[in-house]
């Protein structure tokens, strides 16, 4: 078999120890389907932008990170990452995802994206009001960019809302109808190459907590996908163009009612092996190295 060299690319500054059993994982599928990366933090990979990468350019870039500018840069120079730049752009920002799968016909909770908010600006919570005019209350707040549940919010009433909006100041943000049907619960789907790999469905701790991350105490259990949930989930990591994607999707009144709540670039993997006893790494790679034979390895 012949081997293929890359490069795996993480973030400078957000490295915490969990990230180690990652990159393990990451590395002995790497092994399994034939390829070999060397680690890079985002600094360690400086890259001038219009310069041409120097020979022997690696064969993949692994790019474990959301610096998407840094990715586009790489990419100008003439290396294949994986996932793209723009595939991450559309995935990292939850108000471009939604534009991006309404314009594909993918069913996503109304949502409303909020006034932009300069420094310096106070955010009015009335944008709020308005808002939860159209999308009822509860109201679901998010900042655009955000992981792990960290940036997600309920809020009850405008009162809430305030609070809220104030603690997110300028970043960038959106409101959201909340699916009632969902709270607490939701369908993780890790999609590779165009196919659904494995499901779970995760579960909040308490009936108090409606996001059902894992990293917020969320449990997975396997779970098998109905055909029209694995055609949404396909649908949405192609829609933004993700070789390997992890797809939330909320559950609606009955089986006909779906809604692609977000989806991921840099998908979770441990849950999904504790939960599925399927290691999506493996795909992933077997899917880079089809990629590279099939000459697309290059930009
Ligand atoms: N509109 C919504 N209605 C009901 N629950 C939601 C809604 N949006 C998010 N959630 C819950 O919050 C969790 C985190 O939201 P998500 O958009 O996936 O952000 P993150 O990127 O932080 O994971 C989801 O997995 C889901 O459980
Ligand atoms: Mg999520």
């Amino acid at each position: 078999m012949d081997i293929y060299n890359g490069w795996l690319i993480s973030n400078s500054y957000y490295n915490p120890a969990k990230f180690n059993s990652l990159y393990k994982v990451l590395q002995e599928s790497a092994e399994r389907a034939g390829l070999r990366f060397s680690k890079w933090t985002s600094s360690e990979r400086a890259t001038v932008i219009g310069s041409t990468a120097r020979e022997p350019k690696p064969s993949f870039v692994l790019f474990w990170d959301k610096d998407v500018l840094l990715a586009r840069t790489m990419e100008l120079s003439g290396l294949r990452l994986y996932n793209s730049a723009r595939a991450i752009e559309l995935a990292d920002d939850k108000v471009q995802t939604a534009l991006k799968l309404t314009e594909a016909g993918i069913p996503i909770p109304e949502t409303i994206p909020a006034p932009i908010c300069f420094p310096g600006c106070r955010r009015d919570p009335k944008s709020a009001e308005n808002a939860a005019k159209i999308l009822g209350w509860p109201l679901v707040i998010k900042e655009n960019k955000g992981s792990f549940g960290q940036q997600v919010y309920l809020a009850n009433n405008v009162g809430e809302a305030a609070r809220i909006l104030t603690q997110i100041g300028e970043h960038d943000c959106l409101f959201q109808r909340f699916v009632a049907t969902s709270a607490g619960k939701d369908i993780r789907v890790t999609v590779v190459g165009g196919k659904a790999v494995c499901a779970m469905t995760r579960q909040s701790q308490s009936k108090e907590q409606f996001r059902s991350n894992m990293e917020l105490g969320g449990t997975g259990t396997a779970y098998a996908l109905s055909p029209f949930e694995e055609k949404l989930a396909v649908d949405a990591a192609n829609a933004l163009g993700l070789d390997f994607a992890g797809v939330d999707i909320l559950f609606g009144r009955d089986a006909t009612e779906r809604y692609v709540c977000e989806v991921n670039s840099n998908p979770q993997l441990q849950s999904t092996i504790d939960a599925c006893g399927i290691n999506p790494a493996t795909n992933i790679m077997w899917h880079i190295r089809s990629q590279i034979k099939a000459g697309t390895a290059t930009v």
